[in-house]
């Protein structure tokens, strides 16, 4: 951080403040949700969510076991598209992160239908609960309308061949995962537009780091490299990567919450741009293993080549990333190796259909691969 200009209204999401994160079981909204409540400075949370494959409710374990942390903390089970859920927790929020979505790209292409119910539905019914929340507030019945942050992602601006997309760049999604987030995104600006909704959007780079997921590149390689599994690359493995640790995603997510002008989007880039290929080459020194793990597996369908986001626009407003890859990256590998427990509870459930179904052609395909090349 390099300065602070101050909060836009204490009154809302200053000290105190009660927030309503959904998707805070997940890998960002749980770091979120950690970093909210060890501030100690009175401010409530409230999570839903709906505890998808992708939801642990062991991520919160920490806040869970504070006492004090606890006393402002609660925890619902529940759906975003489901108003009936939705809507009484919005009424109690000062302002409301939805962090929630379906988040992984090769599901999106497997299985498109989840990501569009919340990505799309999901997040018009937030946005019909905080305007009924508005208009009670321009009654009189409520001291302030609540505040809305959509959590979005680089992807929403397609594949960038050169330079860095800044925010007013045109959305091209490519992947139904993308094309989700940003029909997500359209609808919140069309709120603040038609409706005069106090919403602010981030635009987070890829995100490593503890409590991620293991189908994607970094947990899955690190733990896969652990057990001494192949590592299914995709391609030549020259695709680009703009990588940001996840308690620098968690971090710019509260700047703009706090600091954000309504009706804005903000790009959260990591500074970090690297092709997979060099990604894999640290993800094998950091695990103590070679190139013979790493097999090239045939692509997945319309793989965006390069993300690369200017970050100057929050520069400005006085936030930077803190971790840099070579501190944060040893770091996660050390995590994963030291939570067998919880990658063993994340590879349960439907990972091995899952697996199968997305890599076990791949892998009879797969080629070995030369590290030197
Ligand atoms: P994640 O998959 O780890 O977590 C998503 C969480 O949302 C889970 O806890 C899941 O149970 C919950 N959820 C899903 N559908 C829900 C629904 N309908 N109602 C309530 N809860 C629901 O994802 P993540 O990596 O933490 O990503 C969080 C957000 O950040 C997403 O909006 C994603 O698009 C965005 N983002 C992620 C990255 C990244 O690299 N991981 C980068 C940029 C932006
Ligand atoms: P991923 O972590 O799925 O994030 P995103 O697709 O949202 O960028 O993938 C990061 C990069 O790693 C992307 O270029 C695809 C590649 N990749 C592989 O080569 N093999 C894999 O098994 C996975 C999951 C990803």
């Amino acid at each position: 951080m390099t300065g602070d200009p101050g909060p836009v209204d204490p009154g809302r999401v200053g000290p105190g403040a009660r927030l309503l994160v959904t998707g805070g079981a997940g890998f960002i909204g749980s770091e979120l949700v950690r970093q909210l409540l060890a501030r100690r400075d009175g401010t409530r949370v409230t999570v839903l969510d709906k505890l998808t494959y992708a939801g642990n409710r062991a991520n919160l374990a920490a806040v869970e076991a504070d006492p004090e942390q606890a006393a402002r903390f609660a925890f619902v089970q529940g759906d975003i598209a489901d108003a009936a859920v939705a809507a009484p927790l919005v009424a109690e929020a000062d302002a409301v992160v939805n962090v929630a979505a379906e988040t992984h790209v090769d599901r999106s292409i497997l299985d498109p239908e989840a990501f569009l119910r919340t990505g799309v539905i999901g997040v018009h019914v937030l946005l019909e609960a905080v305007r009924a929340e508005a208009d009670r507030a321009a009654r009189g019945e409520r001291a302030h309308a609540p505040r809305y942050l959509q959590v979005s992602t680089d992807e929403v601006y397609g594949e960038v061949a050169e330079g860095r997309s800044v925010e007013t760049d045109p959305l091209a999604p490519r992947s139904p995962y993308a094309a989700a987030k940003a029909a997500g995104e359209l609808l919140v600006h069309a709120y603040h537009v038609t409706f005069g909704l106090d919403v602010v959007i981030t635009r987070g780079s890829n995100t490593y780091g503890p409590h991620q997921h293991p189908e994607k590149l970094i947990p899955l390689f690190t733990t896969n490299a652990l057990a001494g599994e192949p590592l299914p690359m995709y391609g030549d493995g020259m695709q680009v990567r703009d990588w940001l640790h996840v308690s620098d995603h968690a971090a710019g997510i509260d700047f703009v919450l706090r600091h954000g002008a309504a009706g804005e989007a903000y790009n959260i880039a990591g500074g970090t741009e690297l092709p997979n290929r060099e990604v894999i080459a640290r993800l094998l020194a950091a695990t103590g293993r070679d190139w013979s793990l790493v097999r090239t597996v045939p692509d997945r369908p319309g793989h965006d080549r390069r993300y690369a986001m200017d970050g100057a626009k929050l520069a400005a407003l006085g936030w930077t990333p803190a971790t840099s890859f070579e501190v944060g990256l040893p770091a996660t590998v050390a995590w994963y190796r030291e939570h067998a427990d919880w990658v063993a509870s994340a590879k349960s459930g439907d990972w091995d259909a899952y697996y199968a179904r997305q890599y076990g052609d791949r892998l009879a395909a797969g080629r070995a691969v030369d590290g030197t090349a």
